[in-house]
């Protein structure tokens, strides 16, 4: 996802260097060029041959070394970067910075960028929690930085709390965040639900459905990729919460539209790809239902539906989509549901195509508005998440104009 971008990552003098050769290494794996600066208490705790054999770039350290003319100056590098992170950030360096103080390497190279910039500060509890550093921190934070709160846990001098580095990982969903899509969703708030709903039959036993919320958490992901404050209304799936997304767990189809409900007036874009279902028992045992001989009857009543509720309650210029997940007549039955639920477009799969549908990696989508119909071809759930993001994002201009 980071394929012609640059990241300078700034290391600095703390027990958790080690940690930033593993982020080096996963922005590597994303495609991205790493350009790494060194102070030289970093080196201490770890050398640059480690970051030059993860990253194959030549390593700058605080040494202003005059190495000919294939030496890059802190200008070039902060000019070439589409992102600064410094992973791990001293109290000193924190306070350097917020300070504009530039007298090494990095701090002359950071003080001279123009991208986006993140601080993983890292250290000791009652470092961190001085009053100094935190002035310094929200300095930081006035001045454009984003401050990537510290992990809480045993550090490394003995003290329990906050102060750890973030996981790698953790680190390298802020760079993903920034980096690895255009915002051009940004200013608007994007509300998606996803995942199955399930309605109890007693305390154990509950109707549910085969989706596996993919689809939804992809739709999540994606807009809050591309700048979108996303909030996530979700049956319960086995996926992680996708980062930086609000997500709101329900149970029920009652649960998820009264979730919907309470959030969707101040959404602009609201996505509709839970599998909601369209009957919920009657009556909820109190106890567990025991096992008698002949059948057992459920009778079901139909649900709310929460799409149809979108329709005719939206303001204008919400733009509000559906999902049609249909067996047969695809483009008929995805087509009728357009005009029954009053909203501008239905993502119709058909359910007995390879590699559409439930609980699949893949979706086969035809995007169905009143202007025309656009069948997509075989996607990954992201890919098409993508595509449903840009003719949701052409409606809302058209909405515009
Ligand atoms: N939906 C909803 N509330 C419900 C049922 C469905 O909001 N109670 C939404 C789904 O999230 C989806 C769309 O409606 O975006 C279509 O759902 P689907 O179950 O395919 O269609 P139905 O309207 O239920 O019609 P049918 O059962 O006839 O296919």
């Amino acid at each position: 996802m980071l394929k012609r971008k640059t990241v300078l990552l700034g290391v600095t003098g703390s027990i958790a260097a080690y940690k930033a050769a593993a982020l080096a290494s996963a922005l590597v794996k994303q495609h991205a060029a790493v350009d790494v600066i060194m102070t030289k208490n970093a080196m201490e705790f770890i050398t640059p041959l480690t970051f030059e054999h993860l990253t194959h770039r030549k390593v700058h350290t605080d040494t202003f070394d005059r190495g000919g003319p294939e030496e890059v100056s802190h200008i070039a590098l902060a000019e070439r970067a589409d992102l600064a992170i410094i992973a791990p950030a001293t109290a000193n360096v924190c306070a350097k910075l917020a300070h504009g103080l530039a007298d090494d390497m990095l701090t002359s190279t950071l003080l001279a960028c123009r991208c986006p910039r993140l601080i993983a500060p890292a250290m000791n509890t009652n470092m961190l929690e001085n009053p100094v550093t935190q002035d310094n921190l929200e300095t930081l934070r006035h001045y454009g930085w984003t401050v990537i709160p510290p992990a809480s846990g045993l550090l490394a001098c003995g003290a329990v709390g906050p102060g750890k580095l973030p996981e790698p990982e953790t680190l390298l969903r802020y760079v993903l965040r920034e980096l690895a899509l255009p915002h051009d969703l940004m200013g608007k708030k994007v509300l998606v639900t996803a995942g199955p709903t399930q309605e109890p039959l007693d305390p154990v036993r509950y109707l549910t459905n085969r989706s596996s919320g993919k689809m939804g958490y992809a739709l999540a992901r994606m807009a809050m990729l591309r700048g979108a404050e996303v909030t996530l209304v979700s049956g319960e799936t086995a996926l992680e919460p996708p980062p930086f997304v609000e997500t709101v767990p329900v149970r029920t189809a009652e649960e998820m539209f009264r979730a919907v409900e309470a959030r969707f007036e101040e959404a602009d874009l609201i996505v509709m790809a839970a599998a909601v279902a369209d009957f919920t028992p009657e009556e909820v045992a109190e106890n567990k239902i025991k096992k008698k001989d002949g059948g057992l009857t459920l009778t079901l009543r139909r649900t709310k539906d929460i799409l149809q509720y979108l329709g005719a309650h939206r303001r204008p210029g919400q733009v509000v989509v559906g999902f049609a997940m249909e067996s047969e007549n695809l483009l008929e039955n995805a087509g009728a549901k357009l005009e029954k639920k009053n909203v501008d477009m239905i993502c119709a799969n058909d359910v007995k195509q390879p590699g559409a549908g439930f609980q699949v990696d893949t979706n086969v989508l035809t995007l169905i508005t009143r202007e025309d119909t656009r069948q997509l071809p075989l996607l990954s759930k992201e890919e098409a998440a993508l595509a449903v993001l840009d003719r949701a994002l052409a409606l809302a201009g058209e909405k515009q104009a």
